[in-house]
């Protein structure tokens, strides 16, 4: 009987207290493995009502957006397990307003959130990850493949790590891990009350109008994602494919669209 791929593996998901991340946790819950859950509130993850007799769980308080704290999430994993199956480099905030309202602290608190801490886990976890021929798995946006307007410093800082994990890719062809970019679209979670607004306050806004996914479905995908050594940048619907492909094709026609469909996002801010 073939093995079912959960069972026994050491899986890192960074994020794992809300959202896409707390969704990944309760799927995963159901294996007999190692989960290391990283996030701030790391302390309050609750124990999953359900949850397999031998699925452990690892909480571990760390602010991504402080080196000091993210090193000590790094000796603290390294001394708990002895290799990374997978890596959910999950977390990761928004940030809502012009190029030119937004302050330079947000663009920096953003990239500090969502570039610095992340590559500097990695890179920290990368022997761990390497050991097991595991997989890197990115929560990213399709916000990460064009800059979107409204949200200069989120779309920045996310494509830099799509870029920053490409060359990692390429530099460990040889290697046998994989490293995936998955470009969500929105998704009912907290990412629009935990974020940024223009001048450094916490974000306090509506759900996106139109169709969500609900958590449970883009952690199933991250999950499939995850058993694929070749999967590299993943889309999920037509929006995603539109512009992967638009900002090569025709990207002035792209730029209108942007334009015109999220005109209220970036003029009222
Ligand atoms: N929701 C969407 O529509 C959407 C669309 C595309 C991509 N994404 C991406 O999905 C990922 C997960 O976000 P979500 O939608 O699930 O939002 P969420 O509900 O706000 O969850 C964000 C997670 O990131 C953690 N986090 C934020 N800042 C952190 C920091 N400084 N240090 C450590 N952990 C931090 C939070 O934990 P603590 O607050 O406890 O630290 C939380 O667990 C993000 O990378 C986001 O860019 C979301």
């Amino acid at each position: 009987m073939k093995k079912e791929f959960w069972n026994d593996s050491v899986v890192v998901i960074t994020g794992a207290s809300s959202g896409i991340g707390k969704a990944l946790l309760e799927e995963l819950v159901m294996y007999p493995c190692q989960l290391v859950l990283l996030a701030r509130r790391a302390g309050d993850i609750a124990e999953p009502e359900t949850k397999h007799k031998d699925c452990v769980l690892h909480r571990v308080t760390c602010d991504l957006s402080d080196p000091s704290s993210v090193q000590d999430a790094i000796e603290w994993t390294m001394k708990r397990v002895d290799r990374v199956d997978v890596l959910f480099n999950n977390a990761g905030i928004t940030a809502h307003g012009r190029f030119d309202s937004l302050t330079m602290e947000v663009y920096q608190k953003t990239f500090a959130t969502n570039f610095f801490g992340p590559i500097q886990f990695i890179r920290g976890l990368l022997p761990l990850v390497l050991k097991a021929k595991g997989n890197i798995v990115t929560t990213s946006t399709v916000s990460a493949l064009y800059g979107v307007p409204g949200r200069a410093a989120y779309s920045a800082s996310k494509s830099a790590l799509h870029a920053a994990l490409e060359s990692l890719r390429i530099e460990s062809l040889l290697e046998g891990i994989g490293v995936s970019l998955v470009c969500v679209p929105y998704t009912d979670t907290a990412l629009r009350t935990s974020g940024l607004t223009a001048d450094g306050k916490v974000l306090a806004e509506a759900p996106a109008k139109g169709k969500r996914k609900s958590a449970k479905e883009v952690a199933q995908v991250l999950m499939e994602v995850a058993k694929d050594k070749e999967a590299r940048l993943v889309t999920f619907n037509l929006s995603g494919k539109f512009l992967e492909w638009m900002r090569f094709f025709s990207p002035k026609f792209l730029e209108k669209i942007l334009y015109k469909k999220l005109y209220n996002d970036f003029k009222t801010h």
